[in-house]
């Protein structure tokens, strides 16, 4: 059937030469300008029919074989971008912007007062592996003393704080029993955030809350090392998730995160995650569990509370599209920008909010390779003892353990959207 295929091109097509090779083939052998010559013209003509041996059909047939299975693979990799979307205002229309005066933060006082001229213009995406973001952050000039009235109290630490409400309201309520550091890459937002502290702080309301802008991935143990207190509690929330696993690398916890959280971490101290995209906490905990040399336990808390609706029918393995998934990854973190305005900052102008638009991503140049960034693949296939399948290993999820809603937790849960939380003990 071969071969007649082939002896019937032969005869039919005077663009074929001899021994069945197309001639565009045969000029491409003998080295004539403009011929072309790869597997595919080797192996088949133009309408897929192989042309010459059975060696090449095999080839062919394999071809088809390959792309019959990416075609298979079409419709999951399809459904997988439409579940990341769900976490996004375009793929659910409950998710709506926050103003940054829900009754959630009515703690914070007067808050037209509060953000009064205070904007923040920030970007989308901040890159962590580029070079402006391997710097070390060091402990405040002059030390602790300098921006925490007694830095003696034990310190409680917020990575990826966002506008800062969180630790805010952490610290009013914490004052005289512990200090509040809240982490956040984006310098604008930490700027803004230092304002609106300074500000309740001329008010009486805090002396035990402070903001450093940097990578925090990198930066724990070099900035808390000194810290004389000692850390008390470490909170990682709505981590921005990075679906494709090309950019695992930049979520916030790598291997030497968890080695740095464990040696600031006062033993009976602890580690706190929680948000809304399952995947990215689960890889956490177990970056933790795989990567912390023995020094943290799921809490006991954890075991046996009822799984989440949502996890139950969440496929283990993550998504990674190309599309949708960083549409959904914009979406998250957009979400949390500032004061949770779906796409960019709410800002307070004359009592008035008023939205600006968020910048260009940061340019991928730069980047760095050096040997904590990049979680590693066998993290993800990670059978993990604590959790040993989807649905244990989570806390209720009606009850956040910090008592303090986070602003991408206020804009989750007012859409009803499933959130996840974990602790986990440094023993
Ligand atoms: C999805 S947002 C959550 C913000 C806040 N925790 C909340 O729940 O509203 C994640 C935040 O982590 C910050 N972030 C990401 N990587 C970081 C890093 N390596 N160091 C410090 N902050 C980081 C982002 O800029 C962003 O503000």
């Amino acid at each position: 059937m071969l071969h007649s295929l082939g002896r019937s091109l032969h005869r039919s097509s005077s663009a074929v030469v001899s021994c069945g090779v197309p001639a565009r083939v045969a000029a491409a052998s003998r080295n004539m300008p403009g011929a072309v010559v790869n597997k595919r013209t080797l192996a088949a003509t133009s309408d897929g029919a192989p042309v010459t041996s059975p060696d090449d059909a095999s080839k062919a047939a394999k071809r088809q074989h390959v792309a019959a299975e990416a075609a298979q693979q079409q419709p999951q990799k399809q459904s997988d971008q439409r579940d990341n979307l769900r976490y996004t205002k375009s793929g659910n229309p409950l998710l709506t912007p926050l103003t940054g005066h829900e009754e959630q933060f009515a703690e914070l006082g007067n808050m037209q007062q509060l953000y009064r001229g205070t904007t923040a213009k920030a970007r989308q995406h901040v890159n962590p592996l580029t070079s402006q973001n391997q710097k070390l952050l060091d402990p405040p000039e002059g030390g602790w003393g300098a921006v925490f009235a007694d830095p003696t109290l034990p310190l409680q630490v917020d990575i990826g704080c966002g506008s800062g409400r969180f630790v805010l309201i952490r610290a009013t309520r914490l004052k005289g029993a512990a200090n509040v550091l809240g982490l956040e890459i984006r310098a604008k937002l930490a700027d803004r955030a230092l304002v609106w502290r300074d500000r309740l702080k001329d008010a009486g309301k805090v002396n035990n809350a402070h903001f450093m802008s940097g990578n925090a991935t990198i930066s724990l143990e070099h900035l808390l090392g000194s810290y004389p207190g000692g850390v008390q509690l470490v909170s990682i929330q709505y981590p921005d998730p990075h679906f494709k696993k090309r950019h695992y690398k930049r979520r916030v916890v790598q291997p030497a995160t968890v080695k740095h959280i464990a040696s600031v971490l006062k033993p009976g101290g602890r580690l706190v995650v929680q948000g809304d995209v399952p995947e990215p906490l689960r890889y956490i905990r177990n970056m933790v569990e795989q990567h912390g040399d023995g020094c943290f336990a799921l809490s006991p808390e954890n075991r046996g509370a009822p799984a989440p609706r949502a996890w139950q029918n969440m496929a283990a393995t993550p998504a990674d599209s190309d599309t949708a998934a960083d549409d959904a990854v914009d979406g998250v973190i957009a979400a949390s920008r500032g004061d949770g305005d779906d796409d960019d900052e709410v800002v307070n102008v004359n009592g008035g909010e008023e939205r600006k638009t968020g910048g260009t991503p940061a340019s991928s140049s730069g980047l760095l390779h050096n040997e904590w960034a990049g979680a590693p693949e066998e993290t993800e296939a990670y059978s993990s003892k604590w959790a040993h399948d989807n649905s244990v290993g989570w806390l209720d999820p009606a009850c956040n353990p910090l008592g303090v809603p986070t602003e991408r937790e206020v804009y989750v849960l007012r859409a009803n959207v499933e959130v996840y939380r974990c602790i986990l003990d440094r023993v």
